[in-house]
């Protein structure tokens, strides 16, 4: 599972979606300070999609995502919630790599 590295713009949000062992998941991709992260779009408190409520779930920043459900807020650097409901979980991350022009996930980190 891969797209074009050009469609993710330092700062941008991709939610895609990973087929892994017979099961569809959703997967947001971001890119900061040029690194990529990317976690499933699974809300540690209700297991709701962050953008449940709302497309806008990336702060003006890009240093956290925010549940649109009831706020809680994760760090992109390892997804570990900062503040909200949802502590002390953190996302679920996703293995991401670039090569080729290419983003590719992996595995996910249970
Ligand atoms: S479902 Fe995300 S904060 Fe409640």
């Amino acid at each position: 599972m891969g797209f074009a590295a050009a469609g993710l713009v330092e700062g941008g949000l991709r939610i895609l979606q990973l087929t892994e062992d017979d099961q569809i998941w959703s997967v947001l991709v971001t890119r900061r300070n040029g690194q990529l992260r990317a976690f499933l779009n699974a809300c540690p408190h209700q297991y709701l999609p962050l953008d449940f409520a709302g497309p806008n779930i990336l702060s003006a920043d890009g240093a956290t995502l925010m549940c649109s459900m009831h706020g809680a807020m994760f760090a992109i650097e390892d997804g570990h919630c900062v503040t909200g409901p949802a502590m002390p979980c953190a996302l679920t991350a996703v293995d991401v790599l670039e090569k080729d022009g290419m983003v590719r996930l992996g595995a996910i980190r249970w």
